[in-house]
């Protein structure tokens, strides 16, 4: 079954394959340079995008002594644009590397120790440029082959199992176009919503069809739960409308902002901490609810708690007081927002 599902794949291909400026025609060795600038280039960037980049390269440098010879700054100029400019750098290094080595190594063990090629890039070279039989998995081929056998372990976990199965699926000839065609496969008919099942080559055996819900593959790990922080913040009030403020350390989390002084945010935070929290020694009203805010590492709820001081009281070490009017005017973030509005404050800008 394997076997039959790569020649069907395999004439798919020929029929439907892209055409692609790296391409040579089904069948037909393609020139080792253009396949390995084409799959630095597709490093985190899209097909699209790359069509221009390489069709510029290939005319102004049209072979690796070209490229090992150009001057680093045109290389880095050519490739703006592109972006992560580590895979310039390396690009460049690799072309020298090859250059003086007499061209490009053509097993994956002697490809990998080329500057910037990992083993997807290895792998891909070696199949795509040199026929050799390697196991080329990118989140293409990891799609197709989840659905394709129904893999039910999530990913991340599931790569070894993917990997092992694309390697049950690979033929021993056509290796490049093999893993071109599941590329293609993955990117035209196998997608990621909404799979043309009915156009697949692989849908008389693929195992995700038969459960009819195709799109439910790669099952995908539930992203981990933020974890919860707690803590209180404190808005003193003085007779004369100002607002005990103070700012917050110049780095690490909203560095430099301005803030309503409080407790340090901890998941064991508890409520007998909040009376050794407060900057003031007032009467602390706390106010129903809580401030929650969500930050990219962490949840926070915050507990709110306005008192009133009179108005010659100072400002504890390292606060100021401000005027309520000059409230809006405080670099003050979202989450400082929130308890400006839970504590009954204006903060926003008047008109
Ligand atoms: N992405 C990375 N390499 C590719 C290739 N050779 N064809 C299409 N998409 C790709």
């Amino acid at each position: 079954m394997a076997a039959s599902a790569a020649d069907r794949l395999l004439s798919w291909y020929d029929r439907h394959g892209r055409k692609l400026p790296w391409r040579a025609p089904p069948g037909v060795r393609p020139d080792p340079y253009a396949v390995w600038l084409s799959e630095i280039m597709l490093q985190q960037t899209t097909v699209a995008a790359v069509g221009p980049y390489f069709h510029r390269f290939i005319e102004r440098w049209p072979n690796v002594e070209a490229l090992a010879g150009a001057a680093d700054e045109e290389v880095m100029r050519q490739w703006a644009g592109l972006g992560y400019y580590s895979r310039a750098r390396n690009l460049i290094a690799c072309a020298r590397q090859a250059a003086a080595a007499g061209g490009f190594p053509q097993t994956e063990e002697g490809l990998r120790e080329l500057p910037g090629v990992g083993p997807y890039t290895a792998a891909a070279i070696a199949a795509i440029a040199f026929g050799r039989r390697a196991v080329v998995v990118d989140g293409n081929v990891e799609r197709v082959v989840a659905r394709f056998f129904a893999v039910e372990t999530p990913l991340p976990a599931a790569k070894p199992e993917i990997r092992a199965r694309t390697n049950e699926l690979t033929p021993d000839a056509r290796a490049g176009d093999f893993a071109q065609a599941m590329m293609d496969l993955g990117a035209t008919i196998c997608t990621p919503k909404r799979p043309a099942c009915a156009l697949c080559p692989l849908s008389d055996d693929c195992l995700a069809r038969k459960t009819g819900a195709a799109d439910t593959f790669p099952r995908r790990a539930p992203k981990p739960k933020r974890p919860l922080r707690r803590g209180a913040a404190f808005v003193a009030i003085r007779a004369d409308g100002a607002i005990l403020l103070r700012t917050r350390p110049p780095k690490g989390l909203l560095g430099g902002m301005t803030e309503f002084p409080g407790s340090s945010w901890s998941p064991a935070f508890d409520a007998a901490e909040i009376e050794r929290a407060a900057p003031l020694p007032l009467r602390w009203r706390m106010m129903t609810g809580e401030v929650t805010h969500v930050f990219t590492h962490f949840e926070l709820r915050l507990q709110v708690l306005v008192g009133e001081a009179e108005a010659d009281r100072a400002a504890p070490p390292g606060a100021r007081w401000t005027p309520a009017s000059a409230l809006h005017a405080e670099a003050l973030p979202s989450v400082m927002r929130k308890v400006a509005e839970l504590a009954g404050l204006d903060a926003t800008r008047r008109k």
